[in-house]
């Protein structure tokens, strides 16, 4: 018998096609939509192989009802969304897919920077408002990009990304990290500094660290009080990684100047989220690795771990605790 495979979400039908030659491949249809609760708790219980997006809390309870599961292939480099302990106590291969969105990811966080920095979104609105009168001297001034300090916190493979980013723009580039980086040091005159360091001299912070329960809440109001007032904040991690209603307050009370946001603590936030009230945010849903050909590569990334597993081999890039 075939081993059986279920996906989360509407994939291409490629991606389908590669599983179906050696696997029955069951599918939530729809690509705009979430798979239910019960469709997930239903089809886990019986699947070989589990390929989910990171909008699927995959809980222990849910891995402890799985029955066959091999291996749970995640479309993301973050993982955060599932138990790893519980998986591994069951020995169930946990694969992602490192690497190939990064240059995707740092495009999109440059962008961010440089929309919050030149406060593109305040000038899109005024234009489609019909707001704009005139030329005006000190009309949206924003925040030089070029020479200014850019501070990456978490100096993996986007990290490295988005700092190779910053040195086209002639910035400085100091970043903070568990461990030193001397290749990132040597290739992009990056400079190790700690923490308050990064947060006191940065005029652009970006945080590129994975979300663990270590790192939740790691950019708190302490954090935001350390920063300039001239500062601009840049996230797309993962939300949970930043205290919302700290930001929030920082920004209001003018202890930062703006923030550029990828990513939130619950998403999809709504219109009527505290953040989006302020204009000098940056915000978009979720899109850093949305180009067609990163998601195309993710997809077949995550597909080729199943048939890896399945086929009794290693995934490529499978999670190790
Ligand atoms: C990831 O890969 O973790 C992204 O957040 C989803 O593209």
């Amino acid at each position: 018998m075939k081993p059986y495979v279920f996906i989360t979400r509407r994939m291409p039908d490629e991606i389908i096609e590669k599983l179906e030659e050696t696997c029955t491949v069951s599918m939530w249809e729809k690509q705009e939509e979430p798979v239910p609760q019960e469709r997930l708790e239903e089809e886990i219980k019986q699947a070989d192989g589990l390929f989910c997006t990171v909008t699927e809390p995959i809980d222990r309870p849910l891995i402890e009802s799985a029955e066959n599961l091999k291996v749970i292939a995640t479309m993301a480099v973050g993982y955060n969304n599932i138990d790893v302990e519980a998986a591994a106590e069951k020995d169930i291969t946990i694969a992602h897919t490192p690497g190939v969105l990064s240059e995707t990811t740092a495009d999109l966080t440059f962008a961010l920077l440089m929309a919050a920095a030149r406060r593109l979104p305040e000038g899109i609105e005024t234009i489609k408002n019909n707001e704009w009168k005139t030329w005006s001297p000190f009309f949206l001034t924003g925040q030089d990009i070029h020479h200014a300090t850019l501070g990456i916190i978490g100096m993996g493979r986007i990290g490295e990304a988005v700092a190779k980013r910053g040195t086209g723009f002639d910035m400085e580039i100091i970043y903070h990290n568990r461990t030193r980086k001397q290749e990132a040091e040597e290739k992009l005159g990056a400079r190790y500094v700690e923490m308050d360091e990064l947060l006191k001299t940065s005029d652009f912070i970006c945080v590129m660290t994975p979300y663990t329960k270590d790192t939740h809440h790691l950019i708190d109001r302490e954090a935001f009080k350390k920063m300039k007032n001239t500062a601009i904040f840049i996230n797309s991690s993962r939300g949970g990684i930043v205290d919302e209603e700290a930001l929030y307050e920082a920004l209001k009370n003018g202890e930062i100047r703006g923030a550029g946001l990828d990513v939130f603590e619950g998403e999809p936030v709504g219109a009527d989220h505290p953040l989006l009230s302020l204009p000098q945010v940056t915000a978009l849903p979720h899109i850093g690795s949305a180009s067609e050909s990163t998601r195309m590569a993710m997809a077949d990334m995550t597909a080729n771990h199943i048939l890896q597993v399945l086929s009794g081999k290693e995934a490529d890039h499978e999670v190790k605790l």
